[in-house]
């Protein structure tokens, strides 16, 4: 892992590989790309994971797209997910009537998609659609499908590509899992 120096020490293993994450990509953007041929999309980032996935995607999608980024937490410092979301950030354009399709960096308990998408669908789109680069369905709490998915992975904590741990490891270019050791350190 020679790109990974600083922080190879906490790096158990690559679990998907950026170039993996790069062809997957390109395969999602053409679906996406043939799903709304001559429609307009509002692509939403959900701020921070998925900006590494959202950059690389849009790149690929060729669409009629309008950009806009959502804040919302609903993890702390740990990994298990607190049940509620806070929407820090809101989008800043009208989407009545509008495509928009929210593009996040993992679905796991499936909480944080769920309360987005009914708070989003309060505000009439035309229509609204998930993409989300990682998939964790062993893990999922409440019903929730994501309409584009990168991959399904098993139930593990994973950083990389956008995905933190107490807001590091997220500029690794693969994704990765973090050894057990760095989630009993207390060092701060
Ligand atoms: P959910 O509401 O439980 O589906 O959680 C979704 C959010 O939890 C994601 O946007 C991530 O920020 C975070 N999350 C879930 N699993 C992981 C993981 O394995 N690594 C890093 N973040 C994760
Ligand atoms: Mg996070």
């Amino acid at each position: 892992m020679g790109e990974m120096k600083r922080v190879e020490k906490d790096i158990d293993r690559i679990l998907i590989s950026s170039a993996e994450i790069e062809q997957r990509t390109k395969e999602i953007a053409a679906q996406i790309t043939k799903d709304y041929e001559g429609e307009e999309v509002v692509v939403v980032s959900i701020l921070r994971g998925s900006v590494v996935f959202f950059a690389e995607l849009v790149k690929q999608i060729d669409l009629d797209l309008r950009f806009d980024f959502m804040y919302v937490s609903s993890y702390g410092a740990g990994t298990e997910s607190s049940g509620e979301v806070r929407i820090i950030k809101d989008i800043t354009q009208s989407i009545k009537g509008k495509n928009v399709l929210i593009i996040e960096d993992i679905i796991d308990s499936g909480r944080t998609l769920s309360n987005l998408k009914e708070l989003l669908g309060t505000r009439n789109p035309k229509s609204l659609k998930i993409c989300a680069l990682l998939d964790k369905p062993t893990r999922r709490v409440v019903a929730l499908e994501g309409d584009y998915v990168g991959f399904s992975i098993p139930d593990e904590f994973v950083v990389g590509f956008g995905l933190d741990y107490d807001e590091r490891y997220r500029n690794l270019p693969h994704v990765c899992v973090l050894k057990k050791s760095v989630f009993s350190k207390q060092d701060n």
